[in-house]
């Protein structure tokens, strides 16, 4: 997988005077059926989240309120995607190291992932993950 591979998704949206809603289901607007949901919410401003990359994990990220920014490196390229709005969320596939930063005050960044919570999927040390994607492992 490169960073080409990850991409924004934009979903349902039902404007109204009562409210806004929005809603995201499984291989449809995410590509991949949801195993486990996890959120951030009280990031301290300057604050960097999640620098590692997953085996297996595929993810899909909505920035519920607030904004961040979420860096993905593919071993050669970088790219950075700010999301700031909870009607669309980034899918990040597998195999690919990610960062998230940049987050403002009150931001909530909601998380769907394919699997289960698996210590042994992430890789936390970037010249292993270099390593590991320059010999086509992950
Ligand atoms: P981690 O994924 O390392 O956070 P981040 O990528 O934002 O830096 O997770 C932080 C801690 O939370 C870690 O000790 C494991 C725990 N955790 C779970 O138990 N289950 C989960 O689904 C997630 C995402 C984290």
């Amino acid at each position: 997988m490169t960073v080409k591979d990850a991409k924004i998704i934009d979903l349902p949206k039902f404007l109204d005077a009562r409210g806004n809603l929005s809603f995201a289901e499984n291989f449809k607007q995410i590509p991949f059926e949801i195993k486990r949901t996890y959120w951030l919410y009280d990031v301290p401003g300057g604050e960097c989240r999640g620098g590692h990359a997953y085996r297996e994990n595929e993810e899909f990220i909505i920035a519920l309120s607030g904004s961040f920014d979420v860096v993905l490196d593919d071993g050669k390229e970088r790219k950075v995607f700010s999301l700031n709005r909870s009607y669309y969320g980034l899918y990040v596939p597998k195999g690919l190291w990610r960062e998230m930063e940049n987050f403002s005050t009150n931001a909530f960044a909601l998380e769907f992932g394919s699997t289960l919570y698996n210590i042994n999927d992430y890789i936390y040390d970037y010249e292993e993950f270099q390593k590991l994607k320059r010999d086509g492992k992950i």
